[in-house]
């Protein structure tokens, strides 16, 4: 069959090498996809929002099944578009991916379906935030309601933080218009997981958890950033915490979304906190974790083509979803001075040093192609990941391997996985 996956960057090349794995796919296209991608699939320079384009292209090469990786094209709709068109997609339609797309949305859909989920007011307007904040307990969190790319989220550790924080989303608007609501939070502490789940609208299924590392330094300190690395599976995550988010989370928001008239089909992923009270969700996304998907899906035994099918078929109780008794690490490279200001354009060497090394993978996320050949060309640059028997091998097997790339501005965190040390 021909497959089109949507998205350029390090979890959609996770997606495609899955795919290019898979013994039902003949031709892989991505759209606009990368460097890395392009080593498995024929590269179309269609952007990922171009709904119109990109659902002409899928029938002009009779594509069969298009996965839609990104949060901005599923909130916008996109995957609607493909299936108004006849054609089969993986992916929630809008009216489910606001599931990720409003945090009041999510935080209403949590309340009325007594999920757990931390305490929050929303508010529409500045003054009424503000006035509430006065009498609020600190340390509080504010986020953007809409989508901000992972960045809409402020802890606020007193009364001046907060009102500054009203200040940038609500006033200055920083985020745009994702800021025109907010959503004040109870702030809450625990180690955070990251549950990815896949969904055919009635039943879920949770792939094996990981963590993501989302600040810029070691010791966790520095700016928020998009991931800077990632372990999976999380120790912290047991087999006891694990059927509490089944029965108490998972099947609820599936069940909770059905009962909305918004049946979920795709990937949903949950950010999850370890309270002392608890599991409870942070946050939900409605695809792939990135970099969460560079430790997952390596680690998943089905062909991810069936797991996709079924879900669009409604059949995912069929299936048995399988992954290896074993850990993976994903060490982010990027240019130095990101998430700020940085350079690129810088010429990567040592690619192929992956290229016949089993459990190892290099997935590109900031890359271009040029006649120099590939350079670095964003803020995170490559996902390096390898597998290990337990998380200690897998992250000296990662750290190993990222000493076989090597470009002007490299850096990375030298802590990710640590974690594990405290089990
Ligand atoms: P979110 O995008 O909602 O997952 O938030 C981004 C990050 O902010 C999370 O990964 C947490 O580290 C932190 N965060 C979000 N909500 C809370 C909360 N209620 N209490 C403490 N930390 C939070
Ligand atoms: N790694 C966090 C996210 O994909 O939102």
């Amino acid at each position: 069959m021909k497959v089109l996956i949507v998205g350029g960057g390090g979890r959609e090349h996770a997606i495609a090498t899955k795919c290019s794995e898979s013994k039902h796919v003949d031709k892989l296209y991505a759209a606009p996809g990368n460097a890395g991608i392009a080593k498995v699939a024929e590269c179309v320079d269609i952007s990922v929002m171009d709904a119109d384009r990109l659902v002409a292209f899928a029938k002009e090469k009779e594509i069969d099944l298009t996965i839609i990786g990104p949060d901005d094209p599923l909130v916008a709709g996109v995957a609607d578009a493909f299936k108004d068109a006849g054609l089969r997609v993986f992916g929630p339609a809008k009216n489910a991916a606001i599931i990720e797309g409003s945090k009041a949305f999510s935080k209403d859909l949590m309340k009325k379906y007594n999920i757990p989920s931390a305490a929050y007011e929303v508010f529409d307007n500045a003054d009424s935030a503000l006035s509430y904040l006065e009498d609020a307990k600190m340390p509080i969190v504010l986020k953007a309601d809409g989508l901000a790319l992972g960045k809409g989220v402020l802890i606020c550790n007193n009364l001046e933080e907060a009102k500054a924080g009203v200040k940038t989303l609500m006033l200055d608007k920083q985020f745009g218009a994702a800021g025109d609501k907010i959503v004040i939070e109870e702030f809450m502490t625990g180690r955070e997981v990251s549950v990815l789940c896949f969904c055919d609208g009635t039943h879920i299924k949770p792939m094996t958890s990981a963590q993501d590392h989302k600040r810029a330094k070691d010791g966790d300190k520095g700016l928020n950033t998009g991931g800077m690395g990632t372990f999976s599976p999380s120790p912290f995550y047991t087999d006891e915490i694990d059927k509490f988010c089944r029965e108490k989370i998972y099947q609820p928001t599936m069940d909770a979304m059905k009962a909305e008239g918004r049946a979920f089909t795709g990937i949903l992923f949950c950010g999850l906190m370890l309270t002392e009270d608890g599991p409870k969700v942070l946050e939900y996304n409605a695809r792939f974790g990135d970099p969460e998907a560079q430790v997952v899906l390596p680690r998943m035994k089905n062909d991810i083509i069936d797991v996709m099918e079924a879900c669009i078929d409604g059949k995912l109780d069929e299936v048995d979803l399988q992954f290896e008794d074993n850990a993976a690490v994903c060490v982010i490279l990027a240019s130095d001075g990101y998430p700020e200001h940085y350079d690129k354009g810088y010429v990567i060497n040592g690619l192929d040093t992956f290229d016949d090394k089993d459990g190892y993978y290099v997935f590109h996320a900031g890359t271009k192609m040029t006649d120099k050949g590939i350079v670095t060309n964003g803020g995170r640059v490559l996902g390096v990941t390898a597998k290990g028997e337990d998380l200690y091998k897998a992250r000296a097997n990662a750290y190993e391997a990222t000493k076989w790339i090597d470009f002007e501005n490299k850096y990375m965190r030298n802590d990710i996985g640590k974690a594990i040390d405290e089990q």
